[in-house]
Parts: structure tokens; C-alpha cells; sequence
């Protein structure tokens, strides 16, 4: 038993105490604190056997229990709770200990803690963990963010429990301040336009194909045989092959339509639209997401709104289009959701290696899949990559999927299903491979009703025409 503890863990719910007990299994010595004492208590009796645990009841102890520097991972909800943990150890800390926030906050709330830990002397570190309760336990994909000098008192640590892929560790100092939770806000939008893909196709082979719960688990558990490998196609086989113990039916048929979010997808939204990125295919999802909430709405509307008529055709080809499609528009979701990362390294100045990203998120976390070493060589290749759309590997994928992409779009608007994340991603595609799009008359009609001035493709320089007076064009630069 080490007479300091390398490393702390307050915030013992399962993520915390499957991190800490993760840690410990590496040989570290690992005080534990709950806010709650009784909380620490059971995990000391059910897991204190596992390793070098120090059990402490006050946040006194705690903190007296650490080497120096002390190196203090806060697993809390994130919010306010991190703020009143923060102000907490403060007072009882000393020059260059480090609290490392691991949970699922806010970009901009780091940036402050950051700021607010400086002032006192201490290191800050917002750290993105991703893989839920087995990854953390056994090895999540681990997005550290803050000091650098900070991150080396942590990384043997991390790198360590983190999970591991041709034996490198899902785990790299992705930057400055709040650049891994950041990251980690990308992973979880991504999440939500994988899983609002994986939806539609489901919905789309059942509704149009005319397929059950079990036979579409059968279809995802053939397809995560090939270039959709993945952790979420994996479960999805799992969940739709689920049988319902009380009614004997498949689970999901009894599941509730309405999907809930804790945030963090919206908030990579949100940032888009500040930072100017079109991320049409995670908004999208965010959106099904609040759609799906009204319920009671729908169930009105369901027999109110006029909707063609069902004409199911339950055809091997519908199938594979839906799986083409589901690539095509993965491959965009990612695009996006890497372009979004470039445009906030730029903006926040953070210097991201985005093929970092790539690496690290083969392994342990939920969006792990194969696609991703294909998205890691391509930023090998090319690291300052505008769009992954035109890496010659994903430009031919998705030039070879587009036929059947473009029959998904149709048959499920014929039918009246909706498929916002699929249609989004090809309106998307559509919109990035084209020379000249249709904003020339929206520059046209700012210009009539706002005087807004709009470009000329002859001549440089922002020119307005007098619509109200003669009409002349005039220059106003
Ligand atoms: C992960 C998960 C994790 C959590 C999501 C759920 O990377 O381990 O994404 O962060 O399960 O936050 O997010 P929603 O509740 O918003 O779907």
C-alpha cells in the first residue's frame, strides 16, 4: 500500500468508479472520494480488493492522501457540479496540482475553469472519455485537453487504461484549453448522425421493406461484416435481436419512439452555425431527436396530415441501396464533423492534428469502426485536408454508392418516410460538388430589399443596383 496515492477520483458513480478501478488495475495507488460517504464506503467494499485503493471520507483526506503534484480526476455531472467541486479543493490545493474534469462538459465552461484554476495557481484539464461504463472500465478513447506540462504528470496514467489498437493507445494530447472537450463534443455529434443513419435504414427496411425487428438485426449483423463495421452497427444487430421477456415481442417494438439528449450534440450544432460549417447531417439528427419528442403532436397529426399511400417492395436491391446509402451519408456525417474540428482549430487557434482524432477514436469509443483508419490515412496523407469528401478513397466510395443513395431518397419520399439525416447528407453532397449553385439570386434579392450589395463573377469589388430609383448599378466598395 503506497503511503501517497498517485492519483484521485471524486465523483463515484459507475463512470468514476469503473475509471478508477481501471487505473488501479494498471499497478497506480488510487484514492477514492464521493461528496456522498457512503458511496465511497461500498466501493471500497465491493472493489477495494482490486488494487491500491485509498478509501477517504472528507475531501480533506482526499486531497491529503495524493502525492504531489496532486493529480485529481472530477467524474460529476457536468454543470455547476464541476464548479462546486472546483471551488471545493481550491482552498485545499497547492501551486501546479491538477484537476482534470473528464466528464461530458461544455468547450466554453473549460475555457473558464481553465482561466479560474490558473488564477489560483492550479493546472486545469478538460479530458473527453468515450466508451460509456465498459469503456471506462476497460479501455475508453481518452481526448485530454489543457497544459501540456500538465498532461505529462497524466499521460502514463492515461495512455495506459486508455484502449488500444495495433498497440497504440486511444488516448493523445489533443491541445490547449478546451480543445479536448471539444473534441470529444464532435465524437458524441457524430454519435448522434451514426445512430440517427442507422435509425432511417431500420426504419426504412422496415417500413418500405416490410422487414421485422429480428430479420433487419440479421441485415446490420451482415453489413457490420464489411466497410460498416462498427461498434454501433454491432449493437444495433444486438438491440433489434432483442426479445421483450413481459410480451415476448422484440424489444424494440415496445420501446418508446421519443429519443432524449443530455447535450452535447446540439451544442456541436450550435458551434457550427458560429463557426460558419455547414454540419447538416448531425443537425439534422439533433433535430429528428426534438421532432421525435412530440409525440402527442404526431399522434394528432398521424391522422390528420395527408401521406401516400404505404407500397411496400421488399426487394434484395432496396436493401443494398439502404446500405449504400448509410455509407454515402456516414462518410458525409464524418466530413462534416471533421470540418468542423479544422474550422475550430483555426478559430480558437488550438492547432489541432485532426488524424490525431481519427487514431484515437478507433478504439473505445462509441463511434469506434473500421472507416476510421481509412480517415486516419487520409489526414496522413494530406493533414490540412479542406473536406474528406475528396480523398480519392471516399470520392470513389461514395461516386460508387450515389445511384443507390439517390433510389433511397426517392423510394422513402415516394412513401412518406422520413429520412432527414440521409436526404440532408446527399442535399450536402450535391451542394459541395456544385460550381455555381442558386445563391447569386439570394445575393440578387438581399440587395433589392436590403440594399445589401452583392459580387460581380466580371468584375471585382461589391456593387448595388438602385431597384427603386433607375435602376442603375452602382459600385460601393
Ligand atoms: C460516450 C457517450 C457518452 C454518453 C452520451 C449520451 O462517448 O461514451 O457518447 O458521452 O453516452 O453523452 O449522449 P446523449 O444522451 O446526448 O445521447
Amino acid at each position: 500500500m503506497a503511503e501517497k496515492s498517485r492519483i484521485g477520483v471524486t465523483g463515484l458513480a459507475v463512470m468514476g468508479a469503473n475509471l478508477a478501478r481501471n487505473i488501479a488495475s494498471r499497478g497506480v495507488a488510487v484514492a477514492v472520494h464521493n461528496r456522498t460517504a457512503a458511496k465511497t464506503e461500498q466501493f471500497m467494499a465491493e472493489h477495494g480488493g482490486e488494487g491500491d485503493f485509498t478509501g477517504t471520507e472528507s475531501v480533506e483526506d482526499f486531497v491529503n492522501a495524493l502525492e504531489r503534484p496532486r493529480r485529481i480526476i472530477v467524474m460529476v455531472k457536468a454543470g455547476k457540479p464541476v464548479d462546486a467541486v472546483i471551488e471545493e479543493l481550491t482552498p485545499l490545493l497547492d501551486q501546479g496540482d491538477i484537476i482534470i474534469d473528464a466528464g461530458n462538459s461544455h468547450f466554453p465552461d473549460t475555457v473558464r475553469r481553465t482561466e479560474e484554476c490558473a488564477a489560483n495557481g492550479i493546472r486545469f484539464m478538460g479530458v473527453g472519455v468515450s466508451g460509456g461504463e465498459e469503456g471506462a472500465l476497460l479501455g475508453p478513447s481518452i481526448m485530454p485537453g489543457g497544459d501540456p506540462e500538465a498532461y505529462a504528470e497524466v499521460e502514463e496514467i492515461f495512455t495506459a487504461i486508455s484502449a488500444k489498437v495495433d498497440d497504440t493507445p486511444c488516448c493523445v494530447h489533443v491541445g490547449p484549453g478546451g480543445a479536448g472537450h471539444y473534441v470529444k463534443m464532435v465524437h458524441n455529434g457524430i454519435e448522434y448522425a451514426d445512430i440517427q443513419l442507422i435509425a432511417e435504414a431500420y426504419d426504412l427496411l422496415g417500413h418500405v421493406a416490410g422487414l421485422d425487428a429480428p430479420a433487419i438485426g440479421k441485415i446490420f449483423e451482415e453489413w457490420n461484416t464489411g466497410d460498416l463495421e462498427s461498434f454501433l452497427i454491432e449493437i444495433t444487430g444486438k438491440v433489434l435481436a432483442k426479445t421483450d421477456e413481459r410480451t415476448g415481442r422484440p424489444l424494440v417494438d415496445v420501446i418508446v419512439d421519443q429519443a432524449e439528449q443530455k447535450g452535447t450534440g446540439r451544442w456541436t450544432s450550435q458551434d457550427a452555425l458560429d463557426l460558419g460549417v455547414p454540419l447538416t447531417g448531425i443537425t439534422e439528427a439533433v433535430f429528428a431527436r426534438t421532432l421525435s419528442a412530440l409525440r402527442d403532436e404526431r399522434k394528432a397529426a398521424s391522422t390528420t396530415l395527408a401521406g401516400p399511400a404505404p407500397a411496400q417492395k421488399a426487394d434484395e436491391q432496396l436493401v443494398e441501396d439502404i446500405r449504400q446509402a448509410l455509407y454515402a451519408s456516414k462518410v458525409v456525417a464524418y466530413a462534416q464533423g471533421f470540418a468542423q474540428m479544422r474550422a475550430a482549430s483555426i478559430e480558437n487557434d488550438w492547432d489541432l492534428t485532426l488524424g490525431d482524432m481519427a487514431t484515437i477514436w478507433r478504439g473505445g469509443c462509441i463511434i469506434r469502426a473500421q472507416f476510421l483508419n481509412r480517415i486516419r490515412d487520409a489526414y496522413a496523407e494530406h493533414p490540412d485536408l479542406d473536406n474528406l469528401l475528396m480523398v480519392p478513397y471516399f470520392t470513389e466510395a461514395v461516386a460508387n454508392a450515389q445511384d443507390a443513395w439517390r433510389r433511397v431518397v426517392t423510394v422513402a419520399t415516394e412513401q412518406g418516410v422520413a429520412i432527414p439525416a440521409f436526404s440532408s447528407s446527399l442535399s450536402y453532397y450535391d451542394g459541395y460538388r456544385r460550381e455555381r449553385g442558386p445563391a447569386n439570386l439570394i445575393q440578387g434579392l438581399r440587395d433589392y430589399f436590403g440594399a445589401h450589395t452583392y459580387r460581380r463573377i466580371d468584375a471585382e469589388g461589391s456593387f448595388h443596383t438602385r431597384w427603386a430609383q433607375d435602376g442603375s448599378e452602382v459600385r460601393t466598395d
